[in-house]
């Protein structure tokens, strides 16, 4: 495998998704965590990513210096490339701004990190600190047009620096040279795949769980949905305890489909818990989305708690769903480096922190990326429908439904958005999107109804394209596919008057509405 040392760029995790698109296993541990924590004879090379820090900082994150003994294989990418060349005896140039854009390079030495590269390509730099002064032995292989280093060998340490980053997809030829690295350079095997790692990945589960019982809690979403997929295949069925509580802000079937599925699964122990009243009421009256979220996690928890209680008690597993982007986004997977984006979507609740704090947390899933997830859940037999659903938050329709949560506004939505989807299916879109939903808005439009003015509720349509959620694009529909579902919408929902398109990307706006 090819392990990566984190420096708490935002691109780390790509460097590990485009090495696996290989076949090559990567591993992101924390870029200052000691050899003794992650080195073994199974790592065949060893990259360093770049990151917010300069080496010019106060106290600027450094790896073990034992690596350059080691005789592997090293790839410095950005300040990766900073802190080597500054650790062997060079000198870096200190820039006062950082800009990012698009930069010429031209190969002027032969190696092998470039083979199978044009002598001119575009990289995407972060033009930030830069090479002033080589360290002794170091060669340059490529130089950009302002003559500044873009790729220069220390052969010394076995290392290989590039100071613009191959792992985005703006870099051409970042992937080659990526794979040169990897497959060439370090000569690691192509063998990771999914259905390789399947095998390995429950007899791991079953030397952690033995024979306690294990809790999946169930969302509706992909990961758990996966989650009780594996667990269902690699423990006998009495062993498994499914829990899915319908918070009455689900999309239209999504409980019915998730609990046939899960039968047809071989699930036994499965709790499906009505708990539509309980959220509604708690909801009633309250139009500040911060509070509704609020509301809507504290109230989760005490249903999960109450129902769990009165069926499970003692050693038992708790199963969870996160994966390998989770666990880096909130910072675990890097040892704090990486910033905390995402952490208010995955707040622990107390049960998930007694687990984990006395080992009995299952997280079969976080050496995972999505795509790997998906393409796990298909191996494991669950439906398309399922596998290939868009992301769906946490507190659901509670967010979707902008101002009062009521039953009656949640059903409008659940029907103008199962309409949208519908469409989206049949035109062959679905799945060239990240995420597409309805959101019902708080205010009534005028229309006409007959001879008379009517006001009507107002329903807006996201659709966004997107790898991670971080940043979106608005979707491109053609005109008439709008009209489409619009005319699908106001002819189908009679309490629907209106309907609209949200075209603002994320930057500035955000992808839910609340
Ligand atoms: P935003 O709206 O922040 O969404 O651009 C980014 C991604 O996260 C999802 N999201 C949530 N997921 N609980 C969740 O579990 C939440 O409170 C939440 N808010 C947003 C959103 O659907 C998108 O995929």
């Amino acid at each position: 495998r090819i392990v990566i040392l984190d420096f708490g760029s935002q691109t780390t995790h790509l460097i590990g998704r485009r090495i696996r698109e290989q076949g090559i296993f990567a591993q992101i541990v924390a870029g200052t965590a000691p050899v003794e924590e992650w080195l073994d004879e199974g790592v065949r090379g060893i990259i360093l990513s770049g990151s917010p820090s300069s080496i010019h900082d106060d106290d600027p994150p450094l790896p073990d210096r034992r690596i350059y003994s080691q005789g592997l294989p090293l790839l410095g990418i950005c300040y990766g490339l900073h802190v080597t060349a500054h650790l062997q005896g060079g000198e870096i140039s200190r820039a006062e701004t950082r800009e990012y854009g698009p930069a010429p390079v031209e190969v002027v030495t032969n190696h092998e990190i470039t083979s199978g590269v044009s002598r001119r390509f575009t990289s995407w730099m972060s033009h930030g600190d830069a090479i002033r002064r080589l360290p002794p032995g170091a060669r340059e292989i490529a130089t950009t047009s302002h003559g500044v280093t873009a790729i220069v060998t220390i052969p010394e340490c076995s290392f290989v620096g590039l100071q613009f980053h191959p792992e985005v997809t703006h870099s051409e030829q970042g992937i080659q040279i990526l794979d040169n690295f990897a497959a060439g350079v370090c000569q690691a095997r192509r063998q990771w795949s999914v259905e390789n790692y399947l095998g390995q990945l429950q007899e791991e589960l079953r030397g952690q769980a033995g024979d306690k019982p294990i809790l999946l809690l169930i969302s509706g979403g992909v990961d758990s949905s996966v989650v009780a997929a594996l667990l269902l295949q690699t423990f006998p069925p009495e062993q498994v305890h499914l829990m899915y509580i319908d918070t009455g802000l689900m999309r239209k079937d999504e409980s019915v489909e998730i609990g046939a599925a899960l039968r047809k699964l071989g699930a036994r122990n499965l709790y499906l818990i009505d708990a539509e009243e309980r959220f509604l009421s708690a909801l009633a009256g309250v139009t500040d989305p911060e509070k509704k979220r609020h509301i809507i996690g504290d109230l989760f928890i005490s249903v999960q708690e109450e129902e769990i209680a009165s069926r499970l008690s003692g050693d038992y597993l708790l199963a969870q769903g996160t994966l390998y982007t989770d666990l880096i986004e909130s910072g675990h997977g890097s040892g704090g480096k990486a910033k905390s984006i995402k952490s208010h979507h995955n707040v622990a609740s107390p049960l998930v922190k007694k687990k984990r704090e006395a080992g009995l947390i299952l997280e079969p899933l976080a050496a995972l990326y999505k795509d790997e997830v998906r393409d796990l859940g298909r191996l494991l037999g669950l439906p398309e429908e399922i596998v290939g659903r868009h992301p769906f938050p946490g507190p659901g329709l509670g967010v979707r439904v902008l101002g009062e949560v009521t039953r009656e506004r949640c059903d409008i939505l659940r029907e103008a958005d199962a309409i949208f989807i519908r469409e989206l299916r049949t035109a062959g879109l679905y799945d060239a999107i990240w995420q597409a939903f309805a959101v019902l808005l708080p205010i009534q439009s005028v229309g006409v109804a007959g001879d008379s003015r009517a006001y009507g509720n107002v329903v807006a349509l996201r659709a966004v394209t997107s790898t991670d959620g971080m940043t979106a694009d608005v979707y491109g529909f053609e005109p008439a596919f709008l009209r489409t579902v619009s005319a699908a919408i106001t002819n189908g929902i009679p309490q629907v008057g209106r309907v609209v398109y949200d075209c603002s990307g994320k930057p500035p706006a955000t992808i839910e509405w609340e």
